[in-house]
């Protein structure tokens, strides 16, 4: 083992410019914890993309390695349930924001935050999926639990090119949803349609401007990436009993809507995190994300870049332009 890793780091200038370079570190800088990891795949979320271009609300301190998802090989372990060279993965909790991440040859953080890898997973695997495969497969579990069956009616997923949007879009179809995929993607249909939507609406079909409290009842489930004015006219499109996920804010942190979508038609609006969710719950749903609920084209889905590449794909993360999952190959 070399005493040295490779890593992106994120450097504040005195200028408060925020920069981005690999660069090697000594492997006694990596923060105390109880497993030592050699990464073999990191992904790129949205989130990484704020944190590495000095977003303060997910990273304080600089310099910082960003990368909120790692899978890997165990170097050593303080803690019994961890030995050397087993195959494990971290997703969320503290990763990547104010402990150094993914972006980097080696991670070192605590037992709890660490999942075995499920044995139908490869590290790649894991890795196309990372926080937004577990995100949007919480979504999916979310309206399961609020018996939002297929054949209820059409699900709608809002940013369905992006990472979460794009693996929601995979496993409803696996699982037998009618998809509605929204995009503001032209050249995106036929990558959508692989993925198993049914139909492709743009953007603009769902981002109504007159502040009518309702409209036509239409989807009987919505699985929201964007937030803002999309998740709003989504909410009034709901039918009767129907049920709403959301977990994202690109399109707006703002929900302006009234109550009468929920008082009058029993719409229900469920909040997902994937950061602090629950050891259970995840070893839960990577089970289910291992199984059947394994999205069928992930090799579509996927890009494959170095750490040197991170940085053109951060700011086209931030540009709303990627389609699919971003993955990076540390090995
Ligand atoms: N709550 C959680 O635990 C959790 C976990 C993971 C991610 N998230 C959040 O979920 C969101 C998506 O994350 P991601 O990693 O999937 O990002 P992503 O890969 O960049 O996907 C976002 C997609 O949203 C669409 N979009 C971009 N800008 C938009 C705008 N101004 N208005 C409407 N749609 C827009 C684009 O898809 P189209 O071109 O196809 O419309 C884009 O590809 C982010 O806000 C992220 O922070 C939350």
């Amino acid at each position: 083992m070399s005493a040295t890793f490779k890593a992106l780091q994120v450097t504040q200038t005195p200028e408060q410019q925020f920069t981005q370079e690999v660069v090697n570190i000594g492997l006694d800088k990596l923060p105390p914890g109880d497993v030592l990891i050699r990464v073999h795949y990191s992904s790129l979320n949205y989130k990484d993309a704020l944190s590495a271009t000095g977003n303060r609300g997910v990273t304080r301190q600089f310099p910082h390695i960003p990368g909120i998802d790692a899978a890997g090989i165990v170097v050593n372990s303080n803690v019994p349930q961890f030995k050397p060279n087993d195959l494990v993965m971290v997703t969320g909790y503290d990763l990547g924001m104010n402990t150094w991440g993914g972006f980097a040859e080696y991670i070192r953080v605590p037992a709890e935050w660490v999942v075995p890898l499920p044995s139908d997973l490869t590290l790649q695997e894991s890795m196309i999926l990372g926080t937004a495969g577990l995100t949007a497969a919480l979504s999916v579990n979310g309206l399961i639990q609020q018996e939002i069956t297929p054949s209820l009616g059409e699900v709608l997923v809002t940013g369905s090119t992006g990472g979460v949007g794009s693996l929601a879009v995979s496993i409803l179809a696996k699982l037998g949803y009618s998809v509605v995929a929204v995009t503001g993607k032209s050249k995106s249909h036929d990558f959508l349609k692989k993925l198993g939507a049914k139909l492709i609406i743009n953007r603009s079909e769902i981002d109504e401007q007159t502040g009518k409290p309702l409209l036509k009842e239409r989807w009987a489930g919505v699985i929201d990436t964007v937030g803002g004015n999309l998740l709003a006219t989504a909410i009034k499109s709901t039918q009767y009993g129907g049920c709403v996920t959301a977990c994202g804010l690109v399109a707006g942190a703002n929900l302006t809507t009234t109550v009468y979508p929920f008082i009058l038609r029993g719409v229900r609006l469920i909040g997902i995190d994937s950061v602090q969710c629950s050891m259970d719950k995840r070893l839960l749903i990577w089970s289910k994300l291992a199984a059947a609920w394994k999205p069928t084209y992930l090799d579509e889905l996927v890009t494959t870049i170095s750490l040197e590449q991170l940085p053109e794909k951060i700011s086209e993360i931030l540009q709303g332009n990627i389609q699919g999952r971003i993955l990076v190959d540390l090995r």
